[in-house]
């Protein structure tokens, strides 16, 4: 059963060629150069990228020759190789999601499909199960799982407790665990997006906690999160000791890399009485302590030992480490997506979501077919 499946939740445009799990053709065209200079994404910006470049990523995504002609040569998609389209229905940006759904209803009318609606979130959770075009890696289901959803939008745990069946266990109650590191990495001058620029200054840092900021909630007897104080607490303590709060002029990148061990150079000099990479420790550790802490709580308050991480802050190498040894703890396993399929929202997990739906007739009707910005699992 193959899918077309498009997602324009956020910033990057994705569109995708799905058999089952596996994916013939997976292409994103990542916004992030033009949401960059404004320190975060603008809506309006993102709905033109979004429509200038929706045809060119859904021709593209045709492309790859992953099917045999009869003669056994490669050959590009055609639209009778498809028998569903999918779309991102929500959350995300109501501009945005708007894109990808009038272009699915338009593709589904021309071509006559059935269309299928995902929740992104679905999406991420279903992410750990995407396998390339030759079914690798295989990861069979062994229900039921904790999934531990940490994006730039969305920090919540959830109950995965057989296809398609959910339940929302813990969520923020403000900010999201990636948006707390991008607000942090954007007072510290290091550019948007900034989970990975912390990261790495961090990692220079030996990852410890230096000055010991708040974690949230972890006194709550639910399982939410919170991360907009450790945020403001980040905010006045360098607002405090007389921080420089730089321009954001840092090279940012891993080639470009922050000249380290050696005082840091542009735009902040004078004021300037803590390391960088110290600061982005300490941050990172508390953000990182707050997921562990919750995830452990609902380890033991649901016996679940199997976790499933989706949502690009897990692209942190440290944070898979931390979450390693807790499933240890608990003699449990973890699974992370694919890298392929992690870095940046990509329309291959939502076809994999999506053939779930399919195979049970979970089909929606176009006229009922709306954006819902806030949509919840
Ligand atoms: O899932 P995603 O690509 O997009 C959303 O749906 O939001 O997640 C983006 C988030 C950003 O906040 C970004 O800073 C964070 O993932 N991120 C990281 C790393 N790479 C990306 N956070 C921590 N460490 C990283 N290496
Ligand atoms: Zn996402």
């Amino acid at each position: 059963m193959r899918i077309l499946s498009i997602d324009t939740s956020c910033d990057e445009t994705s569109v995708a060629v799905t058999d089952g799990r596996r994916v013939l053709s997976n292409v994103i065209y990542s916004q992030v150069l033009i949401h960059k200079k404004w320190g975060g994404v603008v809506p309006s910006l993102a709905k033109r990228a979004h429509e200038e470049r929706i045809d060119l990523v859904v021709d593209e995504a045709l492309e790859p020759a992953r099917l045999r002609s009869e003669a056994g040569k490669p050959r590009r998609l055609n639209w009778q190789d498809i028998d569903y389209f999918a779309v991102t229905q929500g959350p995300g940006l109501a501009v945005a999601l708007e894109v990808g759904i009038k272009k699915t209803k338009e593709l589904a009318q021309k071509y006559n499909k059935k269309i299928i609606s995902v929740n992104h979130m679905e999406g991420h959770i279903y992410s750990c199960f995407v396998q390339n075009s030759k079914g690798k890696p295989v990861r069979d289901f062994n229900f039921p799982y904790l999934a531990l959803l940490i994006s730039g939008g969305h920090t919540e745990l959830v109950l995965f407790k057989n296809h398609l069946e959910f339940e929302v266990i813990g969520r923020t109650i403000d900010d999201a665990a990636g948006e707390a590191l991008d607000k942090a990495a954007k007072l510290l001058g290091l550019g948007y997006p900034g989970g990975a620029v912390i990261e790495r200054l961090a990692g220079e840092a030996g990852n410890l906690d230096f000055h010991k900021f708040p974690r949230p909630m972890l006194k709550s007897d639910n399982l939410d999160f919170s991360f907009s104080g450790l945020k403001t607490a980040f905010y006045y303590f360098l607002k405090n000791d007389d921080f420089v709060i730089p321009a954001p002029c840092l090279p940012v990148g891993r080639k470009a890399g922050i000249q380290t061990g050696s005082p840091i150079k542009s735009g902040m000099t004078k004021g300037l009485r803590y390391d960088l990479r110290q600061l982005a420790s300490s941050f990172q550790e508390a953000v990182f302590d707050t997921l562990l802490f919750k995830t452990e709580k609902a380890m033991k308050q649901t016996g679940i030992n199997r976790l499933v991480v989706g949502g690009g802050v897990v692209a942190n190498l440290y944070l898979r480490k931390k979450l390693r040894q807790l499933v240890k703890k608990y003699k449990g396993s973890v699974l992370f997506p694919p890298f392929k399929y992690l870095t940046g929202d990509n329309a291959a997990m939502i076809g994999v979501a999506a053939a779930y739906k399919a195979e049970k007739g979970l089909f929606i009707d176009p006229k009922k077919l709306d954006r819902i910005p806030r949509m919840s699992l």
